[in-house]
């Protein structure tokens, strides 16, 4: 288990680390959720996958080696997060697609789906540009969470509850290199 001190912003709070889905877990599910699109886009010319940084590009990385279909990877990142884990509602795009995607078959491919709130304004975005076909595919949602409609299409788990790190996934810029997912509990400082 991973215990570590966290800098900031309030001095002197600790980070324990749980371990929640495990590098074997995890490349489980993500051999499904390829198989899953394998099947689902099987004939297709090329489908354009669009990672959101940088929380997706590890797991991006995987599932693309388990796609049997042509595919097109392009990243965009956003931004909703401050040093906080709640998101701040108000999504930022920082790096913008490379492609067009007009009349392609998209998948956008997430780290994790929570409020909502970064799909919903990326689907609005990519939506302008008509293409095909626009689906998610997320490693982790938090459907109890969301505050807009919005649904994924491959899911590779499901979680109730808690903030997690690793497998590209951090805690204010910490712990993306973690081949496992953990589970943050936000320790006091007498505890
Ligand atoms: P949403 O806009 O509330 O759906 O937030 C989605 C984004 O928040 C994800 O792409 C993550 O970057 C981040 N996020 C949500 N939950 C967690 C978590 O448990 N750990 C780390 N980042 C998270
Ligand atoms: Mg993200």
């Amino acid at each position: 288990m991973w215990s570590l001190e966290h800098p900031s912003p309030s001095r002197g709070v600790k980070e324990r680390l749980r371990l929640l889905y495990s590098r074997e877990q995890i490349t489980e599910r993500v051999k499904m959720l390829a198989g899953t699109i394998n099947q689902d886009y099987s004939g297709r010319q090329e489908i354009i996958l669009i990672g959101i940084l940088k929380g997706a590009f590890v797991f991006l990385a995987d599932l693309i080696r388990h796609l049997t279909v042509p595919v097109i990877i392009d990243f965009i990142q956003l931004s909703s997060y401050g040093a906080y884990t709640q998101s701040s509602g108000q999504v930022m795009k920082l790096s913008d697609l490379h492609h067009p995607i007009r009349e392609k078959d998209v998948i956008v491919v997430e780290d994790i789906l929570d409020s909502g709130l970064t799909m919903r304004f990326l689907l609005e975005e990519l939506q302008k540009q008509h293409p095909r076909s626009l689906k998610i595919c997320a490693l982790i949602d938090k459907r109890h969470r969301r505050l807009m409609p919005i649904e994924a299409d491959y899911v590779g788990f499901h979680l109730e509850e808690g903030f997690v790190v690793g497998y590209g996934i951090d805690y204010n810029e910490k712990y993306r290199q973690l081949p496992d997912i953990y589970t943050v509990e936000f320790l006091s400082p007498q505890s």
